[in-house]
């Protein structure tokens, strides 16, 4: 695990050592980011203050960060149960457990591959660099012991397994479950009550309060982006994210269109009766649980109060202990010298 966390902070496995997993995934934004769509290669620069160097010819990435808290229950069902090789991942569920998910962004052009490499080399390139670190050659030995030379499977296990690590579940919804009724104040309760009367229960249900399944609510896309994004098989729909933290993961939806929580809660107040946000999104169109969603003006601030009892802030913030010289190279320069 703690091999894991060196490496999903390591810029060594982006194309142009520029760029680490926690450059988007970072733990003073709950391992999201606090920008609509990141700047993963030829950027600088930290959260809402990174930005592209001069002479740029690299796109945002398409979609909003995603968390990383508690992706080690991607696709938990109202019982509790879960398979971790099949756990939906990403906004449009194209990828399948965090070991498949991990060297994706490795592969992307915009995220950490940058136009030095092509797709099919990044990876043996990362390999590589890796395998002739003598601090990882050591540590790679003693976490995976049956192989001679550090592989691409192994660099996925110990990222996932660092990722696995990072749950947050411990809110005050949490301590109400489990019987504390003092741990939500009245005004929460009704809240809650009032997020399963306006109909939002029947998609963000479960243990994360998302059923991770696709559904079209038609949000508007982000004039940031070249193309209107139309999610799953061009069908305008999006996964239904996790509920919990979302104090630390602002900007909202899959392109971080939404500022605030109020912002996503009169959007889904203008469901009812109005035509979608998303000009693309013919009224037919739109999921008819989320057409089904009634919410009041005058109870939005009580359903926010009720999500902000979902945050749990004692989740693992803890970078790891550089063991090489050049480690300044990584996310220490963007973190201490933005
Ligand atoms: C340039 C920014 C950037 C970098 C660098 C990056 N990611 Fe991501 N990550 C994203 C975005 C954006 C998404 C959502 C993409 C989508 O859904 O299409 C995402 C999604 C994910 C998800 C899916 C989470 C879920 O709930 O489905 C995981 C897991 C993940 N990233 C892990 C990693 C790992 C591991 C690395 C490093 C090897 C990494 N990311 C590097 C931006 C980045
Ligand atoms: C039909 C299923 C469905 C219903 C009903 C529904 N949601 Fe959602 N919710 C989603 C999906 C899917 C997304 C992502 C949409 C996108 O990114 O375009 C989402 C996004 C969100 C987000 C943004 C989270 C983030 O991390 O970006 C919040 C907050 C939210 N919903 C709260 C609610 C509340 C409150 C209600 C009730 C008023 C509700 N939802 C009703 C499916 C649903």
């Amino acid at each position: 695990m703690e091999l894991g966390r060196l490496l999903f902070y390591d810029p060594v496995l982006s194309g142009g050592k520029d760029v680490a997993c926690a450059t988007c995934h970072h733990p003073d934004f709950g391992y999201a980011e606090s920008i609509d769509l990141s700047i993963g290669v030829n950027g600088k620069g930290l959260g809402e203050k990174r930005r592209f160097n001069q002479g740029n010819n690299i796109p945002f990435t398409k979609r909003n960060s995603q968390s990383l808290l508690n992706t080690a229950f991607n696709g938990i069902g109202p019982d509790g149960q879960y398979t971790p090789e099949e756990a939906p991942m990403f906004w449009d569920l194209r990828a399948k457990g965090l070991e498949e998910q991990a060297a994706m962004p490795m592969k992307t052009l915009e995220e950490m591959r940058g136009h030095g490499f092509g797709e099919e080399l990044i990876t043996d390139e990362v390999v590589k660099r890796v395998n002739s670190i003598a601090g990882y050659q050591r540590l790679f030995k003693k976490v995976f012991p049956e192989s001679n030379a550090v592989t691409l499977t192994d660099i996925t296990k110990a990222l996932a397994a660092f990722q696995r690590s990072l749950t947050a579940s411990g809110s005050r919804f949490d301590q109400f479950m489990r019987g504390d009724r003092s741990a939500l104040s009245d005004r929460e309760q009704e809240g809650m009550r009032l997020f399963i009367q306006s109909g939002c229960a029947r998609c963000h249900s479960g243990p994360m309060l998302s059923d991770f399944k696709s559904h079209v609510l038609g949000a508007p896309d982000n004039e940031k982006l070249p193309v209107s994004d139309s999610g799953i098989l061009g069908t305008y729909g999006f996964r239904t994210p996790t509920l919990r933290n979302l104090k630390f993961t602002r900007p909202y939806m899959h392109n971080g269109k939404f500022q605030t929580l109020n912002d996503v809660l009169f959007f889904y107040e203008d469901m009812h009766g109005k035509p979608p946000r998303n000009r693309n999104v013919d009224r037919t169109r739109l999921d008819p649980l989320a057409a089904a969603v009634r919410v009041e003006f005058k109870d939005i601030n009580t359903i926010v109060e009720f999500l902000n009892t979902l945050n749990d802030p004692d989740y693992d913030k803890r970078y790891p202990r550089p063991f090489r010289a050049d480690y300044r190279l990584g996310i220490y320069q963007l973190k201490f010298k933005p």
